[in-house]
């Protein structure tokens, strides 16, 4: 046997295959073995997996996979997106909480890690817990125990633990919004996934294997067969710098399979669908004497873009304000009353605010987590924002 088609795990390539496509994980790339390997390797144990990787990477396609080939398998898998779920909940969410603990707990009630009992919680978006949950949190991983809310009596429960996050670790440790004892215990195994752009020999596959899936939609059960994806097609595909990564590539496929009459997926076609003003870094495009990391020049030029529209919100305000300032036409009735204390600039404020957010989200359609960075905010925030707003 070659040293080449067998992974330093004495892996072999048909045992990878076919796990790979027990659980749905697309790739040849030598990046997407090496997660393969992995996985197969700490999937049987009880150790704690941290997964990370940008948005849309395949983060919860891997800690799933980890479940399914774990002895667990039958026992539940739940997931827990940290991020999402505003602060106070979260804890009486893990670890459940006692009658009367806080306002609104009318009965004691179970967390997470009670229901998981047997099973896998998987800790999504770990980065983004508050701090005085990570404190909980380590002392469920190093000792196995956590209280209820409104408790003291500590319980345990026989739980694996996995996490995955979009954000720099390090970086959050180093602001100190991060546990550095929580990251040391967290990252004993960590699976990093690379962007899709850094292993673009994947793309012909996912695109082949969301063609297949996919095809359902309006064209038949065997559509996706009969669509030709050309050569300049396929090319502009490996060309785009995929900031979604995997579930942009998805999105992109299930557009052109739900609106495209023809079934030819050429170059031109391909470009419909990629978002035109997208800041498109490849390799190829990118100026070398710019020394600047792909990520640092994508994010650079998003931020020019956000401060565009943001500037031609400002203009928008601006002319709003002279309006105001005209003299009314009519005086209104009742003299020498004061005008009621004008609340149109906090509307437009809040206008402003509501459109940027709703641009944003368009802009990455409708995920939470990439908007949020670009934003520069919290995924949490967000979340409320979009609820006040009611976006
Ligand atoms: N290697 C892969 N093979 C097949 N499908 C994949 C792969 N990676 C990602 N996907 C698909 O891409 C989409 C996004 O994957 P997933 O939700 O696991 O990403 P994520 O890293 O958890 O993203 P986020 O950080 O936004 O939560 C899903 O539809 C998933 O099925
Ligand atoms: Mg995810």
């Amino acid at each position: 046997m070659s040293e080449v088609s067998t992974s330093t795990l004495g892996i072999s390539p048909g045992d990878r295959q076919s796990f790979q496509h027990r659980h749905g994980i697309i790739g040849k790339s030598t990046e997407i073995r090496e997660v393969v390997d992995t996985i197969m390797q700490v999937a049987p144990t009880d150790i704690t997996v941290l997964v990370t990787g940008e948005s849309g990477t395949g983060k919860e396609v891997i800690a799933k996979a980890i479940h399914q080939a774990s002895k667990r398998v039958s026992r539940k898998f739940i997931p827990v997106n940290c991020g999402a779920i505003p602060e106070g909940i979260l804890e009486s969410e893990l670890f459940g909480h006692e009658k009367g603990a806080f306002t609104g707990a009318v009965e004691t009630r179970k967390g997470y890690f009670e229901l998981a009992d047997g099973g896998t919680i998987f800790l999504d978006e770990i980065g983004d817990t508050p701090i005085s949950t990570q404190v909980k949190l380590l002392r469920v991983l190093e000792s196995g125990e956590f209280m209820r809310v409104g408790s003291s009596e500590p319980r345990t429960a026989d739980v694996r633990v996995l996490a995955a996050t979009n954000k720099n670790l390090d970086e959050e440790v180093r602001a100190r919004r991060f546990r550095q004892d929580l990251f040391f215990r967290l990252r004993s195994v960590n699976i990093r996934i690379p962007p899709l752009r850094n292993r673009r020999g994947d793309i012909p596959l996912l695109v082949e294997a969301f063609l297949r899936s996919l095809g359902g939609n309006g064209r038949g059960a065997a559509a996706g067969q009969d669509i030709l994806v050309t050569d300049d097609g396929m090319a502009a595909l490996m060309r785009h710098s995929w900031p979604g990564n995997v579930r942009e590539l998805r999105n992109v496929i299930e557009s052109i399979l739900v609106l495209e009459r023809g079934n030819v997926v050429d170059e031109r076609v391909v470009t419909r669908y990629l978002h035109v003003e997208e800041p498109r870094i490849d390799d190829r495009s990118l100026p070398m004497h710019l020394g600047k990391a792909p990520e640092q020049a994508e994010r650079e030029l998003l931020f020019r873009l956000l401060w565009e529209i943001k500037s031609d919100l400002n203009d928008l305000r601006r002319l709003v304000g002279e309006l105001q300032q005209r003299p009314p036409l009519s005086l209104p009735a009742g003299d020498g009353a004061e005008h009621p204390s004008i609340s149109l600039d906090d509307m437009t404020l809040r206008g402003m605010e509501e459109e940027l957010i709703a641009h944003t989200l368009e802009r990455f359609r409708g995920n939470r987590r990439l908007a949020a960075e670009a934003l520069n905010i919290s995924e949490r925030t967000l979340y409320r924002k979009i609820k006040d707003y009611g976006l």
